[in-house]
């Protein structure tokens, strides 16, 4: 199969798991997605070639990946006010991971085009009926009703504006003054403000205006380098729907390849990665930066073809994995991975999804994810990582600028009670700031460390 030409649509014509094919109108979806294949692109091919060369610096060592936001985006949370609140968190926490790892962080949100989502059931009962699961904004309502439940493909193209506008938004924070530096404190949420992280967010910050105060006596300010002025900014969503996928997949005007233009990173599943499977197969053809989720079942012979696939000229950067095993399992699966890819030559990043593998249902029926497992992962994560010689490249996150109760534990030590206070995610449970802030400070500290002891080897 791997041999035949790709194209566009060569994917259908494998199996396809997780796409639904219960539309009630087979051509009405057919419809939408022409429709779709003559509206603008959504990103440029050129700034997703950007993005491939920095993540060829995470691979090579020099920066630090934070990959972020919703696990399921939805109709109803869209608001300026969400998007924004989303991005500053992106930005704090990356304020810190570049001043305490010292190294470039890239920005990349899971946002603008994060609707899809493989169920581990097709179907949910709730007293005696039963309907098809929901999956998504982009595919299905999520209130138990049978109308609601039922694929509607019009829901694409709302999902197609949706992204369109909050592109809109980020560009417009990333490139237009919120994102300055010199708007460092501003940058924190109302109600984290008073915490512990606010705090230590606060204390950083201090240093860092003392730092602009000096670069500014000496002549580095936002006009003799307009960096300081605004970032780069990124987004990113699990290809899930390839008919959505195919539909934006445009060939470059001055490379003559393909780019799937919904965001500038897409990656395939843990559920979703079958080697001659439909993903796999469309994701080999575009030109974009892809990552692979990355599973406790994957073995090293798995993951080998898969590599030569999707990455067959080993381009640094096109191929980020995101290792998602949880805190019990990582120590017994990731080393042998980690060594299989140094061992071999593998220009990929290696990163890691501590969220994915650390899910359990608490004993009042939400699921949840105890924040303490998923600081475990990653600390193991960078801990594995070092020792196996490979960089530890970044993080992937499910998380929101929202106060919500979702994942337990924290500073706030969030407990099975406070699950119902504000349980707002659409799919999984997210990190909050205050959650995610700690990350991020831990996260740093362990960066440190790795750069002092890079230092002292150096010596
Ligand atoms: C996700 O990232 O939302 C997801 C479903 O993850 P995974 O494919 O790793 O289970
Ligand atoms: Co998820």
């Amino acid at each position: 199969m791997m041999s035949e030409r790709w194209t566009p649509a060569s994917w259908r014509s494998s199996p396809a798991l997780h796409i639904p094919s219960d539309y009630p109108d087979a051509e009405a979806l057919t419809r939408v997605e022409e429709t779709l294949r003559v509206m603008p692109p959504l990103v440029f091919a050129g700034e997703a070639r950007r993005l491939k060369s920095l993540l060829g610096d995470v691979a090579a060592g020099k920066a630090f990946l934070l990959q972020g936001g919703d696990c399921a985006e939805s109709f109803k949370e869209f608001t300026a006010d969400n998007i924004r609140d989303t991005f500053r968190l992106i930005l704090q926490m990356a304020v810190v991971l570049t001043f305490a790892g010292g190294k470039p962080v890239v920005k990349v949100g899971r946002m603008a085009g994060q609707f899809a989502k493989p169920r581990s059931s097709a179907v949910e009962t709730q007293d005696g009926t039963t309907l098809p699961s929901y999956r998504g904004d982009n595919i299905n309502g999520m209130e138990f009703e049978e109308g609601s439940r039922t694929p509607d493909p019009e829901r694409l193209l709302r999902a197609y504006n949706q992204s369109a506008a909050t592109l809109n938004l980020l560009r417009a924070f990333a490139n237009g003054g919120y994102a300055d530096l010199n708007n460092i404190h501003k940058w924190t949420l109302g109600f984290v403000d008073g915490s512990p992280q606010g705090e230590r967010y606060r204390a950083l910050t201090d240093k860092i205006s003392e730092t602009l105060a000096f670069m500014q006596a000496i002549g580095v300010n936002p006009n003799t380098y307009p960096g300081m002025h605004q970032v780069e900014f990124y987004t990113s969503h699990e290809a899930l729907l390839l008919g959505y996928e195919q539909a934006l997949t445009r060939v470059d005007s001055t490379s003559g390849d393909w780019y799937d233009c919904s965001a500038h990173l897409l990656w395939i599943g843990e559920r979703t990665r079958q080697l001659d499977h439909a993903h796999v197969e469309f994701m080999r053809g575009v030109k974009n930066p892809i990552g692979l989720k990355v599973g406790p079942t994957l073995e090293p012979d798995d993951l080998m073809p898969l590599i030569d696939v999707l990455n067959p000229d080993n381009e640094p950067g096109r191929l980020t994995l995101y290792g998602r095993f949880g805190a019990d399992k990582i120590a017994a699966r990731l080393p042998r991975l980690l060594a299989a890819t140094r061992r071999e030559g593998r220009a990929v990043v290696w990163a890691t999804d501590p969220m994915h593998g650390n899910t359990l249902t608490a004993s009042n029926g939400y699921k949840t994810r105890p924040f303490d497992r998923v600081l475990s992962e990653v600390k193991s994560f960078v801990e594995i990582a070092r020792a196996e010689g490979v960089h530890p490249g970044g993080v992937h996150l499910e998380m929101t600028g929202q106060n919500v109760t979702e994942c337990l534990g924290g500073a706030r030590a969030l407990t099975e009670t406070d699950l119902a206070d504000r349980y707002h995610t659409h799919c999984d449970p997210r990190l909050n700031a205050e959650q995610a802030l700690e990350l991020a400070f831990l996260v740093a500290e362990k960066l440190k460390e790795g750069r002092l002891e890079d230092l002292k080897a150096a010596v």
